[in-house]
């Protein structure tokens, strides 16, 4: 077993680690085209104005939660009240439901990548997605590949497994990244796609670009699992996390930005729509792959880089389970892994056959993918926020004078942790449960 508990090697270790949980699927195809659909510039002004001053305090909760009690989020939670506990345990749950359909995503990634080796030209990407999804045995077995990905280097421990790929699939995604940017940009008509991103419409500004911005900060920042909290509990107590916490939605921000940078373009240069998900990913894209030259090329790079984001993500999915089974159940990461293994494939699996043979297997009208996505980012995500904040602000009784200087912003903070932000999270709550 790695030792009682790990810490990260160095603070660039742990921003790699943190702004790799960040930076995921959520960035590349949702925040895009979220901004596009929600008045461009003005969104972003608005998206960024949220999380400086709301993101900020659940983000900055979670990790000083995590480093003040050094533990995983059920200890953590029962060492400030053992009332809490179950609370606690509302996170590596989370984390389970969300990997079960984060990860089938995963898989379908995989599967690109293997498809950029033969010739794009043949397929019909509308035709081969849906028979993609809907063929049960393949589709499982991707979900599980992606699976096995990301458990390898979770069992491997904080050190050695996910220092280790966030350290080279971090710096790999950022060079990928700007190297299609570049590609995007020289396409012709490349302008109309930054037009659409960012051209100010000042006339989607209303209560509903506030709460699209911050359902997206929250899940893109991956705040409300603990899997920050998990990670902050490795850092090492002289390091200070008021600068982790910006370098986080900074970078977050900045790479979400420079995804739709080098998506927008290119649709738009193809004169085609832009939407968002799985649409927009594994049909739009893989359709103007094939119609340019070395498209496959280009193809084979957008989804290295897309699994790159994906597993540096999924990872700190499974850390936040694995951390509570290791230290719990007093078990090996390796028998902890194993065991997740099971419980993950046993949701993930019927979810994955949701796109087919249990297609017409609905829970409140919505499929078991749809459900899982559901329950996970408009009920536990937020609930778990809230818990977060009321737990850091009135029992852990985290003050911002303990970390910020000037005194009228740490009033601000106290006030922001005990009852903004908590209101906020519930009224997301209920709106996105009406949803
Ligand atoms: N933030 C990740 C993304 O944008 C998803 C995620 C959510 C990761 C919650 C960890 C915890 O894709």
């Amino acid at each position: 077993m790695e030792d009682k508990r790990p810490s990260w090697s160095s603070r660039v270790s742990f921003i790699l680690a943190a702004v790799g949980s960040a930076v995921g699927l959520g960035n590349i195809w949702r925040f895009p085209y979220i901004m596009g659909q929600n008045g461009g510039a003005i969104f972003l002004v608005v998206y960024l104005l949220l999380i400086i001053t709301i993101c900020f305090i659940p983000l900055f909760a979670e990790l000083a939660v995590g480093k003040i009690t050094k533990k995983e989020c059920v200890g953590a939670y029962e060492s400030i009240n053992p009332k809490f506990k179950l609370l606690g345990i509302m996170n590596p749950v989370t984390g389970i439901l969300i990997s079960s359909f984060y990860f089938i995503v995963g898989g379908w990634i995989i599967n690109y990548i293997g498809l950029s080796f033969s010739n794009l030209k043949m397929f019909n990407f509308g035709e081969y997605f849906t028979e993609l999804t809907q063929n049960s045995i393949p589709a499982c077995g991707l979900t599980l590949a992606f699976l096995l990905i990301c458990i390898f280097f979770t069992a491997r421990g904080v050190k050695k497994g996910i220092e280790f790929a966030n350290n080279v699939l971090m710096p790999m995604f950022a060079v990928i990244l700007l190297g299609l940017i570049a590609f995007s940009l020289s396409l012709p008509n490349s302008h109309l796609g930054l037009e659409y991103m960012f051209k100010p419409d000042f006339s989607k500004v209303n209560a509903h670009m506030f709460l699209a911005a911050l359902g997206q900060a929250l899940f893109t920042l991956s705040i409300g699992m603990g899997a920050l909290l998990t990670y902050g509990s490795y850092i090492k107590d002289d390091k200070s996390i008021t600068k982790s916490t910006y370098t986080i939605i900074f970078s977050d921000t900045l790479f979400a930005l420079l995804a739709g940078i080098m998506i927008f373009p290119a649709i738009f240069s193809f004169g085609l729509e832009p939407n968002s998900g799985a649409g927009l990913v594994f049909v739009t894209l893989p359709h103007i792959f094939a119609q340019i030259p070395h498209g496959e090329i280009v193809s084979l790079a957008f989804f290295v880089l897309l699994l790159a984001a994906a597993v540096t993500s999924g990872i700190s999915i499974l850390e936040v389970p694995v951390a509570s089974m290791t230290e719990r159940m007093k078990i090996s990461r390796t028998k902890a892994c194993t065991i997740l293994f099971f419980i993950i494939a046993a949701f993930a699996i019927p979810a994955t056959l949701s796109f087919g043979i249990l297609g017409d297997f609905k829970i409140f009208g919505k499929n078991i993918f749809d459900c899982l996505d559901f329950v996970t980012s408009n009920l536990l995500m937020p609930l778990n926020a809230f818990f977060l904040c009321i737990i850091a602000g009135w029992f852990l009784k985290i003050k911002g004078n303990s970390f910020i200087n000037n005194k009228f912003v740490a009033f601000l903070f106290d006030i922001g942790l005990k009852f903004v932000v908590p209101i906020i999270l519930l009224l997301l709550l209920y709106i996105g449960l009406r949803a």
